[in-house]
């Protein structure tokens, strides 16, 4: 199991995944992927896109840049992660540094765990040495995975939505 780069070799998989999120909600990693995807002329394009992203490019106005990788096992796509090089008042309050989902057939297996271990040394490289990560208290999920990768809770935001976010801050080793 390892983190890759967006690459054209995963299109079937990735297309598979894509049909398992039809008949559930979508994460804002999710949200992004499916709207560079709607953008994009075929699989490359799209593939391009994403890896662009670490540039700045093709973001929304506002975003920052960030790389994406994705959790692969022999040529499954099993999730992504996007990994924010910086922290604007809207990330330090709700988004955090790091943002992951892992598809929906592969959940509960220990995928969750391994995605948030293994971008943290990711996020190092990129010169963040504290990762805030945060996740709504309703997704228990997500914040055990974020508690077994050594988060430290810090507080809880309210977001514009009224959705109220758990903030922890990840010292990264
Ligand atoms: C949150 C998410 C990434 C977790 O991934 P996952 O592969 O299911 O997580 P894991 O299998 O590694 O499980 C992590 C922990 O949560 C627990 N868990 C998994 N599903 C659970 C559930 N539905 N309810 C309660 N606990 C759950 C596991 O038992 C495990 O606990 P442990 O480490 O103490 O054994 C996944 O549910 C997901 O992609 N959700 C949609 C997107 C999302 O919410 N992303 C996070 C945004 S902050």
């Amino acid at each position: 199991m390892k983190l890759v780069l967006p690459g054209v070799e995963y299109e079937q998989s990735f297309r598979e995944y894509q049909k398992e999120l039809l008949v559930l909600g979508r994460s804002a990693t999710e949200m992004d992927s499916e709207r560079l995807f709607n953008e994009s002329a075929d699989f490359a394009d799209f593939v391009m896109k994403l890896r662009a992203g670490a540039e700045g490019r093709f973001l929304p106005e506002g975003h920052v840049p960030h790389t994406r990788y994705w959790l692969v096992e022999g040529g499954k796509f099993i999730g992504g992660v996007d990994i924010r090089h910086r922290l604007t008042d809207h990330l330090l309050k709700s988004g955090g540094h790091i943002g992951y989902a892992i598809r929906p057939s592969e959940r509960g297996k220990g995928y969750g765990n391994k995605i948030l271990e293994l971008a943290l040394p990711k996020a190092k490289e990129l010169g963040i040495m504290s990762a805030l990560v945060t996740c709504r208290k309703d997704n228990v999920a997500s914040a055990k995975v974020i508690e077994k990768n050594g988060g430290v809770f810090e507080d809880t935001n309210i977001d514009a939505d009224g959705v109220v976010r758990l903030r922890y801050w990840i010292t990264i080793k």
